[in-house]
């Protein structure tokens, strides 16, 4: 399970995250909606321990993040990833001269721990990319451009979303994995989180809409407000949302 309790976190000494508490299990979706600035990214973020956002924890107010019992907090990015966490960004950046396929090959070894890669197992892997990209509507040769440069927003989502199928985690958090796809690539893109959930993954999918849950049903719907779970609900409460806004829930 991914257990989040009481999460506090700051960015530049503002506190964004107010006592924010979730847990997923095995096999859920579940889906956070909010209004822009809310906190959504900042909870991504805190969970994979990005080094900028610092999680504040006291005597009087203990802050617990665990995955399957293990206490995230002392772990860096790379060992919470290595746990099986991981993100998909909101805004993927360009890495200039490491193409699509070299990265995922890197991080593949990173994963299993391992420097060198004989020919058979270099080629599986590649042919174990080349079905993904192929299940994803991804052009062959965006694999072999550096990753994300000059990558529609579309493009840079199929991406992420490769990633995710390529590396299994035990939980993904998904951060915007809809904005920007056109309604093909939507279902594509569906499909992939629904294999994932399949295998027994867990999935957060932060989102502003409810297209993608039309797709992939939700478990658990949480509204977030000011760096706080505020209501949760069916996957109804995501309609709900997108006919009336966030207006009702901010007394
Ligand atoms: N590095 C930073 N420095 C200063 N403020 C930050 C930083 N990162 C986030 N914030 C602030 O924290 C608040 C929450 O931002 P966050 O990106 O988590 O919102 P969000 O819910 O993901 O919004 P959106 O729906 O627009 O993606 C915003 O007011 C944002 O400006
Ligand atoms: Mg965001």
């Amino acid at each position: 399970m991914l257990s989040i309790k009481n999460l506090h976190a700051s960015v530049e000494n503002k506190e964004i995250l107010k006592g924010l508490s979730l847990s997923v299990k095995p096999g859920e979706i579940h889906a956070i909606m909010g209004p822009n600035g809310s906190g959504k990214s900042t909870l991504a973020y805190s969970l994979m321990g990005h080094p900028a956002y610092s999680v504040t924890s006291s005597k009087l107010r203990v802050t617990s993040l665990k995955l399957d019992g293990k206490d995230l907090l002392k772990l860096d990015t790379t060992k919470r990833a290595k746990l099986g966490l991981f993100l998909a960004f909101q805004s993927p950046i360009a890495v200039p001269g490491v193409s699509v396929g070299k990265f995922l090959r890197h991080v593949y070894k990173t994963k299993i721990q391992k420097r060198t890669q004989d020919f058979q197992e270099a080629i599986a892997i590649n042919k174990r990319i080349d079905k993904l990209a192929e299940t994803l509507s991804i052009k062959p040769e965006l694999l072999k451009r550096s990753l994300n440069e000059g990558f529609s927003g579309g493009e840079r989502k199929k991406i992420e979303t490769l990633q995710m199928l390529f590396l299994l985690p035990k939980y993904a958090i998904l951060d915007e994995v809809d904005t920007g796809l056109d309604v093909d690539a939507l279902r594509v893109v569906a499909k992939g989180i629904k294999q994932l959930v399949e295998k027994g993954s867990g999935v957060i999918i932060i989102t502003h809409y409810n297209r993608l849950l039309k797709h992939v049903k939700p478990d658990k719907v949480h509204v977030m407000l000011n760096g706080k779970i505020v209501k949760s609900g069916e996957a109804n409460l995501a309609k709900e949302i997108e006919k009336s806004g966030y207006l009702k829930f901010k007394n």
